[in-house]
């Protein structure tokens, strides 16, 4: 065994100088290092590094497997996930190092979805800022806090776009867009894996695109249900945000638990080589989701669980979440033929080199260093970059009458078990965040404003029926100058198997609002909830609703923050706000159809009778405590040449009395296509900050590829015509003007 070490060692020493991602001049050395463990190991030892078991220090699945130790010490489990602290992983990369006969290192993969102890926004929360440099430090500082606690993998960034408030795990996205979704795809890699795609870096991690493919379009919204969509609009809607993880770097991808034109999407050849590694071009390795190779029993496209093995490595998949059919099957699976042992060696190749580029085989401990872990961990500056994006975040869906800010020394009553919560703050997938040392929304109210002017009352439960406590809030209420009242949904509402058949706010909350209402003193919402709600009761009640989604561990200030005008807010929608779930599906790309609404006389026409058809709350939808006026937009030319560029200007100014910052964004309309094509689509925006009173002029480059999209012959490219150019800040209130493609 010492002798395997050893030369596992030389073998290190030899390639940790090309643990870059994406250096093709060192492909070839890192190859061969490859290939030299190959080389050592046995039928079993390989099959081990294709399997991954959970531990059982945090459980995100339906099972649990006992006994991972000695599976790790026998070679026959290569990678762990939902282990963390530097002193366990170190315990645990021991064994595989140590006592395991080869000594190959583990990865340890761990959902670091939102942060990894200092907690930041939910993702879609998070997407809501639209800053995408922000989002990238709260991607760094997750990688950081993470990679000091041992872990070097994370199952991020969610890249499943969503059109489905009903499914709970719309929170984990970046929402309904496929531009947006993409560019904040892009940003969450680079924070995980580091400016310079260097995962030898001690303080990156490797992150993994899920869930491939199309997860995010389940039918009825129920998690895990069946997705069925046209190919066109799979390429052209989902299948992006995977795309730009993948090429920012991205080294590793999770198939889905979701069939996909009747294909389960972790056996599905047409997902995982076609598309994934022949059309994008992916490199790294693909992991199942949790049990997702044995559930194909379950789908009904496999017999047994032998059988889904093989359908899963043929089609692609190298590493086997949980599921133990790698481990139980594979061996007699290429004994009897039914797989080729070639696909073995292809997933091992492709795992151990990206354990070669994490730098595990130079130094197998680099992540486990307790010192490292202390400073790190909750490090003040990582809370300034949490409370920075939460306050980013945060949406300002309604203001009538300037109710807020809230002016300092105003009597407050705060209403609400969801104001009290510490817990709520960090939503689902909390990862190893903690909350007992952190501030209630309340507390920091108190802190901010003197407890002397806070008067608190529960009022009612975020879930049940209970009006019991009605009374006293009412009653709270009456003594307070302006009543602040959160509402929402339980954190673990929203998420992995959340689904709802109603997106109204729970309980007894609106309830209570009402009654708050009648008692005609200004009543300010705040909302957490993982999802687009139903507001439209709401929406009437409140004479002002800031929604805050889960914010994370500095929630509570940033909410206070923002209450009191220190920030003022400029996060903006990125999924549409219903009127009522009936209009669900609802997005601002939709198709203009035969029989728009706009058109003269009502009857007949693609829309409700009983509501209308536009939403409660667009997507880009977002107020501030100031205005900005647009101009009209200025084309450099109204004719693009199939190799040229057109710019589009506005001149967006401040006309309110606050500085602030607004999210300008550029949507464009292919009028004739050989394909019908959206009413809108998002081609660029940009934040920016005006000080009152100030103008900028902000310029969006137009160029044909921009324009391209899957034509009736399948092929990817843009068409010559006429196009519609609107700026905006939101998908609904804009600038227009026209261009023609030549
Ligand atoms: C989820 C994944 C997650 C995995 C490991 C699954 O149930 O779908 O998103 O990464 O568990 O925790």
């Amino acid at each position: 065994m010492k002798k395997y070490i050893f030369t596992l060692l030389i073998i290190a020493f030899i390639s940790s100088s090309c643990n870059k991602a994406n250096i093709s001049s060192e492909d070839k050395r890192l190859d061969q290092r490859v290939d030299s463990v190959m080389k050592l190991m046995t039928l079993d030892e390989k099959i081990g590094q294709m399997v991954l078991y959970t531990s059982d220090w945090d459980v995100t699945g339906p099972t649990l497997k006992s006994g991972y130790l000695d599976d790790i010490r026998k070679g026959n489990c290569g990678n762990i996930f939902n282990a963390h602290t530097a002193a366990y992983t170190r315990k645990l990369q021991k064994i595989a190092v140590e006592e395991s006969r080869l000594g190959i290192p583990l990865l340890f993969g761990y959902d670091v979805i939102h942060g990894h102890k200092t907690i930041f926004p939910i993702s879609l929360g998070e997407s809501a800022s639209w800053d995408l440099a922000a989002i990238e430090k709260s991607a760094r500082v997750s990688a950081i806090e993470a990679a000091a606690s041992g872990i070097n993998w994370t199952f991020a960034p969610m890249c499943d776009v969503s059109v489905e408030p009903r499914w709970g795990r719309v929170s984990e996205g970046a929402g309904e867009d496929p531009y947006l979704g993409s560019r904040i795809a892009e940003a969450r890699v680079k924070g995980f894996q580091g400016e310079n795609n260097d995962l030898s870096d001690p303080l990156t991690i490797l992150a993994c695109v899920k869930h491939f493919a199309a997860y995010g379009a389940p039918l009825a919204g129920r998690d895990y249900n069946t997705v069925d969509m046209s190919e066109r609009v799979f390429l052209d809607t989902y299948l992006p945000p995977y795309k730009a993880a993948i090429d920012a770097g991205a080294m590793s991808v999770m198939s889905s638990f979701n069939e996909l034109d009747g294909i389960p999407a972790t056996g599905s050849k047409y997902l995982l080589t076609d598309i994934l590694r022949k059309k994008l071009g992916f490199k790294g390795f693909v992991v199942t989701d949790y049990t997702s190779i044995n559930e194909m029993v379950n789908h009904g496209i496999v017999a047994n669980e032998s059988e889904a093995g093989a359908l899963a490595l043929n089609a692609g998949v190298d590493m086997d979440m949980q599921g133990e059919v790698y481990f139980k099957y594979l061996k007699k699976s290429i004994e009897d033929g039914l797989v080729d042992e070639k696909l073995v060696d292809d997933a091992v190749r492709r795992i151990l080199r990206v354990k070669f580029m994490l730098g595990l085989f130079d130094d197998p401990y680099k992540y486990c260093n307790e010192e490292r872990e202390k400073q790190l961990v909750y490090a003040p500056e990582h809370l300034e970059a949490e409370l920075d994006v939460a306050k980013k975040s945060m949406v300002l869906l309604k203001n009538d009458n300037h109710s807020l800010p809230l002016k300092k020394g105003e009597k407050i009553a705060v209403i609400g078990e969801l104001a009290a919560s510490t817990r709520d703050l960090l939503g689902s997938w909390k990862a190893a965040g903690d909350w007992d040392f952190m501030k209630s929304t309340l507390d920091e109210i108190k802190l901010y404003n003197g407890e002397k002017n806070v008067i608190y009352a529960e009022g009612c439960k975020k879930m049940g029926e209970d009006r019991s406590g009605f009374a006293a809030a009412i009653a709270a209420a009456r003594r307070a100058d302006k009543i602040v009242m959160v509402i929402g949904e339980d954190w673990e509402w929203s998420g992995e198997a959340a689904s709802r058949t109603s997106i109204n706010v729970p309980g007894v909350q609106t309830e209570l609002l009402e009654k708050l209402k009648a008692l005609n003193k200004p009543v300010v919402v705040v909302l957490m909830n993982g999802r687009p709600l139903d507001l439209s009761k709401e929406s009437t009640l409140a004479d002002a609703i800031l929604e805050a989604w889960y914010p994370g561990t500095m929630g509570g200030k940033a909410i206070t923050q923002v209450l009191f005008g220190d920030y003022n807010p400029s996060g903006k929608l990125t999924m549409t706000f219903p009127r009522t779930l009936g209009q669900v599906p609802i997005f601002y790309y939709e198709k203009n159809t035969g029989r728009p609404i706009y058109l003269e006389n009502p009857k007949y026409k693609s829309r409700y009778i009983d509501c209308p058809n536009d939403p409660l709350y667009p997507f880009g939808f977002g107020l501030s405590y100031t205005t900005f006026a647009y101009s009209d937009i200025k084309l450099s030319s109204n004719e693009l040449t199939s190799d040229g560029e057109i710019e589009a200007s506005v001149n967006v100014t401040n006309t309110g009395g606050v500085n602030g910052e607004e999210v300008v964004q550029c949507y464009v309309r292919d009028l004739v296509g050989s394909v019908t094509r959206p009413v809108k689509e998002l081609k660029g925006f940009e934040k920016i900050s005006l000080k009152a009173g100030q103008s900028k002029v902000i310029t969006f480059k137009i160029s044909p590829e921009m324009l391209a999209f899957y034509r009736a012959d399948m092929t990817y490219g843009s068409e010559p015509g006429d196009f519609k150019l609107f700026i905006g800040g939101n998908s609904r209130d804009v600038k227009e003007t026209e261009f023609k493609l030549k």
